[in-house]
This record gives structure tokens, C-alpha cells and sequence, in this order.
């Protein structure tokens, strides 16, 4: 099996995350980490065990031996920094929301294809085993025809000037990073909506705090909450005229769906435990790609990422007017 060499841009929290579970997959190499400050990158390699740092992104990009750049930094730097992996010849997993526009997230596509290189967007999610097999019983028709979805990524964040989260510069705000699951989980189910209501809270500063969506379909809807203001369950229903899935809390990293008949009754239940943090199967999917000289993967397709970047424009202008 070919040791896949991985290269980290970035060393904030979901680089840290990432990085454990690419310590405990197999074949899979800690080959380098960039940073835009070189002390960080010491930091970091010699905390997990880098074989080389760097201490600018381009420098590890330039590396020859990189196969496959995770990028891990604010989404306004996503679009820079993917472009610039391309450019240099580098597959590349980026980090949610992809990019902070459809628009940017067509160049990238447009230039990977160009290149003959993988790319693929980081929504793990997709890779869990629970959300795969929820997927299988709604394609297979266990809950006959979807008449409606409610699913949450809504969770209190206290404020702070400095985080990402409430940062313009730095692409924050709700939607790209917590509704982008819940859309994403919506958009693999019904595709996209005929049409889009939505409200929210933004602050002075142009941050979406919170937003509420309704996506319409003929014969379905979609409910969808997020934000930073309150905490909810964050579970995910899927209902049909013959039965419904039940994803548990925080659905995006759930171990647990549940499969129920039309009066409620337990039909089956998949649980899975994680092997490591739940970033795994997402090293995993990208580590077999890369060996199988995959474009993209089947798992995360680009023309879904794109898809649901379509849709938070729409979302955005709506909450904006
Ligand atoms: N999949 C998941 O479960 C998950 C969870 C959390 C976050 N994320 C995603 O991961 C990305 C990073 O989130 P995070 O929570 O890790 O953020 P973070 O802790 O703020 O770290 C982001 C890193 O980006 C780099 N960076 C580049 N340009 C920057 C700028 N202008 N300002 C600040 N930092 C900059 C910095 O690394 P250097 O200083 O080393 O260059 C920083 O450490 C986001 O896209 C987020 O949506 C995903």
C-alpha cells in the first residue's frame, strides 16, 4: 500500500483534530506542516510529529513530495490558498465551507480539472459511516416519498471579537460555518429546492448570528436552523410517507441513525464507534482516492459542494436584503 504524504496548511483548532486522526491511520504519513509564522510550525511538527515544517504556506506547497494538501485555515484564505496548491500541483482537502462564494469554488474546480488533480471538500460528514447508511435506506425506499427534513447546527458561542467566527475578514457567520451541514444534508436528499424562505440575525458588522430556512420542493419541504446564539440538539429527521430516519445529536458527527415505520416502530439501527475522533473515514476516503488517481470523490462529489454553495448565496442575499 503506498504511503500517502500529507502536507497541513494552517495550525488553528481543526488542524489539530485533522492531524491526530492522520496519526492513527495506517500508511499514511505526517510529512509536513506550513504556517504563515515559522514558530508555529516548530510547535506543531514537533508536537505531532511532522517530518518537515515550514514556515509559509508556499514553501511546503513547493515541496515535491507532498501528495495531498489539507488546507485548514479561515475561509476567506480557502480560496488563495487551494489556488495556489493547484497551482503548484497538489491535490487538495479543504476545510467547510470551501469557499465563501460559488463563484470561487468554480475557478478552484476549473483549475483541478485543468491540472488533472484531486480536490474535495472536508465535509467529513459525508464520510461517516451513520450518514452513509442513512442514505442507503432512503435510496433503497424504506421511507417511501420525503415530505419533510428538520435538521440543526445551532449552538451558543460566547462572543468574540478576535474568533473567526465573528470575524468579516476571516468569512465568518453562520451559514458557511454550522447551515452548511444541514444544507448539505438536505441538498443529498431532496437536490436543490424550487424555491427559498429565510430569516436571521445579523450584526453590525455584517455577521449572519443565526438563520432560520425554509427550502421548498414539490411535495417536500425542508426546515433548517443555525447560529451562535442558542443551543439545540441538533438532530436531523428525514420523513417519508412510509417511514422516517432519525440521525442522533449532532448529526454530522453522529455514530447513530435509526430507521423507523410509518407508526414509529424501530425497523433497524446502525451504530458505529469511531476508531479514532471521527476524522478518519475522511482520511481514509481521500488516502484511497489518491491511490486509485481519483479526481474527485464518489463520497463528496464537487458537483454536490457546488450545489450547496449555490444555495448559500441564494440564503445569503435573501437574509441580507
Ligand atoms: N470539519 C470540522 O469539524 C471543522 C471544525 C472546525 C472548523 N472547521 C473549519 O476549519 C477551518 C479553520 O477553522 P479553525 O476553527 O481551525 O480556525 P482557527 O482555529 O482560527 O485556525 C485557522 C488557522 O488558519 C490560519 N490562517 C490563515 N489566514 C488567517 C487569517 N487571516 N486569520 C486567522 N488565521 C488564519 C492560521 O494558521 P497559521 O497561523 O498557522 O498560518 C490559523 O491557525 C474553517 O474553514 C472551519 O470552518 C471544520
Amino acid at each position: 500500500m503506498k504511503t500517502i504524504k500529507w502536507g497541513v496548511i494552517g495550525t488553528g483548532r481543526i488542524a489539530r483534530a485533522f492531524t491526530e486522526a492522520l496519526a492513527g491511520t495506517p500508511d499514511t504519513e505526517l510529512y509536513a506542516v506550513g504556517s504563515r509564522t515559522a514558530e508555529k510550525a516548530v510547535a506543531f511538527a514537533a508536537n505531532y510529529g511532522f517530518t518537515k515544517w515550514f514556515g509559509s504556506y508556499e514553501e511546503l506547497l513547493s515541496d515535491k513530495d507532498v501528495d495531498v494538501v489539507y488546507v485548514a485555515t479561515t475561509m476567506n484564505s480557502h480560496y488563495e490558498n487551494c489556488m495556489l496548491a493547484l497551482e503548484h500541483g497538489k491535490n487538495v482537502l479543504c476545510e467547510k465551507s470551501v469557499t465563501i462564494n460559488a463563484q470561487q469554488l468554480r475557478d478552484i474546480l476549473a483549475l483541478a480539472e485543468k491540472k488533472g488533480l484531486f480536490f474535495m471538500e472536508a465535509m467529513w460528514m459525508k464520510c461517516r459511516p451513520a450518514y452513509i447508511r442513512m442514505l442507503e435506506w432512503i435510496k433503497s425506499g424504506a421511507i417511501g416519498d420525503i415530505r419533510y427534513i428538520k435538521a440543526d447546527f445551532s449552538n451558543h458561542v460566547r462572543y468574540d471579537a478576535d474568533d473567526r467566527l465573528f470575524r468579516a475578514d476571516c468569512g465568518g457567520g453562520a451559514l458557511l460555518d454550522e447551515c452548511v451541514y444541514p444544507l448539505t444534508l438536505v441538498y443529498d436528499i431532496l437536490g436543490k429546492p424550487d424555491d427559498i424562505l429565510a430569516a436571521a440575525h445579523i450584526d453590525k458588522n455584517g455577521i449572519d448570528l443565526s438563520e432560520s430556512v425554509i427550502l421548498r420542493y414539490k411535495g417536500a419541504y425542508a426546515s433548517v436552523d443555525s447560529g451562535f446564539e442558542v443551543s439545540l440538539k441538533n438532530n436531523a429527521v428525514i420523513a417519508g410517507d412510509k417511514g422516517s430516519v432519525m440521525l442522533g445529536d449532532w448529526f454530522f458527527v453522529t455514530n447513530n441513525a435509526t430507521l423507523y415505520d410509518a407508526e414509529g416502530n424501530i425497523v433497524e439501527e446502525c451504530s458505529v464507534s469511531e476508531k479514532i475522533n471521527g476524522y478518519e473515514y475522511e482520511v481514509e476516503e481521500v488516502n484511497r482516492c489518491i491511490r486509485e488517481g481519483l479526481k474527485e470523490s464518489p463520497l463528496v462529489p464537487q458537483s454536490g459542494t457546488l450545489a450547496v454553495m449555490e444555495i448559500m448565496d441564494e440564503i445569503s442575499a435573501i437574509i441580507r436584503r
